[in-house]
């Protein structure tokens, strides 16, 4: 089908879509959940068109990332790479004061929606911005929305060239307080698309710092996930 009318009919089921996310949103949210619920929940939480919420994790490895950041009993969480809000649902159940969750796709459809993630009861309030992180005007955008308040967690998980997943790191580690962590999606030396090349950059910044690895499988192929703890002096530079 070509993309117009890909994006015409998007366009005309999103109306039935969006009852269907928010009904799921509301069975999500009518009762206390553990953290490996809403794991379970971001992996299986389903829907179509805009509307969908998944995430492209394997659930050991985000479980396993999911409770080191739960245990820093995070006021401040920034992600780079949205897409279907999968991680995003995870981090603003963590985060007591803010998650900015940030893609280069237009997220206009999808905020009503992914904004009011937070559990009951939750004071986190969700930032979803579209932009391109590499720009400068864009960054800028998300300090602004900081406003001097430090990160706790930094997941980076947008563009996954070696160039662009360490641009993210240069331009946005500064932002993590001394103590926090920054993790990074598809570390593993197995790839099974060329352009995946975060594993060239964790390579290089393990030996740098306290890290820890979350691979499922030391074979599999794809996916992985690398944590680094910001040290007193901050992220080492590359
Ligand atoms: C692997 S997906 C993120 C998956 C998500 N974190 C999850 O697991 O649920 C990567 C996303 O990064 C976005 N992206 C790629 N390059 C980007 C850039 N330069 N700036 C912002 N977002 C970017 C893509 O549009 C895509 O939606």
């Amino acid at each position: 089908m070509p993309s117009f009318l890909k994006k015409l009919s998007r366009r005309l089921r999103h109306p039935f879509n969006s009852r269907y996310a928010f009904a799921r949103l509301r069975a999500y949210h009518t009762q206390p959940r553990s953290l490996e619920q809403v794991v379970d929940w971001a992996m299986n939480f389903g829907g179509g068109g805009y509307m969908r919420v998944k995430t492209m994790q394997k659930p050991a490895e985000i479980t396993a990332l999911a409770q080191a950041v739960q245990a820093l009993q995070p006021r401040l969480i920034l992600e780079i790479g949205t897409a279907s809000g999968g991680t995003a649902l995870i981090w603003s159940y963590l985060a007591s004061e803010a998650l900015i969750s940030c893609d280069i796709k237009d997220m206009t459809p999808q905020r009503p929606l992914f904004s009011r993630f937070p559990p009951p009861g939750s004071q986190c309030q969700v930032s979803l911005l579209s932009g391109n992180s590499h720009e400068p005007g864009f960054r800028a955008q998300v300090e602004a929305v900081l406003d001097g308040r430090p990160v706790d967690f930094l997941f980076i998980d947008g563009d996954h060239t070696e160039a662009g997943v360490t641009a993210d790191y240069r331009d946005y580690k500064h932002l993590v307080r001394p103590g926090g962590l920054i993790a990074f999606h598809d570390i593993c030396e197995k790839q099974p698309l060329a352009s995946n090349q975060v594993q060239y950059l964790w390579r290089r910044l393990k030996p740098l710092a306290e890290v820890e690895e979350f691979i499922h499988d030391p074979q599999q192929s794809g996916f992985g996930i690398g944590i680094l703890r910001v040290p007193d002096e901050g992220a080492p530079d590359l």
